[in-house]
């Protein structure tokens, strides 16, 4: 591996592989539970898997990429979900979403260069009365327009300096 390239406490990996171990359909629950201890899938992390459970790393990459619960990149501090449903998207999600991307500088499933903002849009959230919603981490915004939804961002982006 690189000079430059992350190194990811493999030690806590140890007990997932040992609680799944000689278990050859557990790769993709071995890849969520190692998602939930690093927040994202490292390189060295997939290799890991890869050698313990006699995978092949591609075929481990290749079932990391396949899925969209699992990122390959660490997400930013603030994980804003758009909702892109029905409801959501009948009532001007498009716009809330090109109010962001104009107001953040990324793109769907990017992440700002100061690793303070995530964004990813999804499916229904389940509170399509609120329509157009988001959710930052915890919190959900809702009747949503493209002012408020850049209004939203920038007030966090305050708060955290
Ligand atoms: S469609 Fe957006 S919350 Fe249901």
């Amino acid at each position: 591996m690189c000079e430059n390239c992350q190194k990811s406490d493999l030690s806590k990996l140890t007990p997932i592989l040992e609680e799944f171990s000689g278990d050859k359909y557990a790769l993709i629950s071995i890849l969520q539970k190692a998602q939930e201890i690093y927040g994202y899938l490292p390189t060295d992390v997939i290799y890991e898997i890869a050698e313990k459970t006699s995978v092949s790393p591609a075929k481990v990459m290749g079932v990391a990429t396949f899925y969209t619960q699992f990122r390959l990149q660490p997400i930013g501090k603030n994980l804003i979900m758009l909702c892109k449903g029905t409801a959501c998207h009948v009532n001007g999600a498009d716009s809330i979403e090109r109010a962001l991307i104009e107001e953040l500088g990324i793109e769907d499933g990017g992440t700002t260069e100061d690793g303070l903002f995530s964004l990813k849009t999804v499916a229904c959230l389940g509170c399509c009365s609120l329509s157009p919603v988001m959710m930052i981490n915890e919190d959900t915004y809702g009747s949503l327009t493209p002012e408020k939804a850049k209004e939203i961002v920038r007030n966090i982006r305050l708060e955290s300096k």
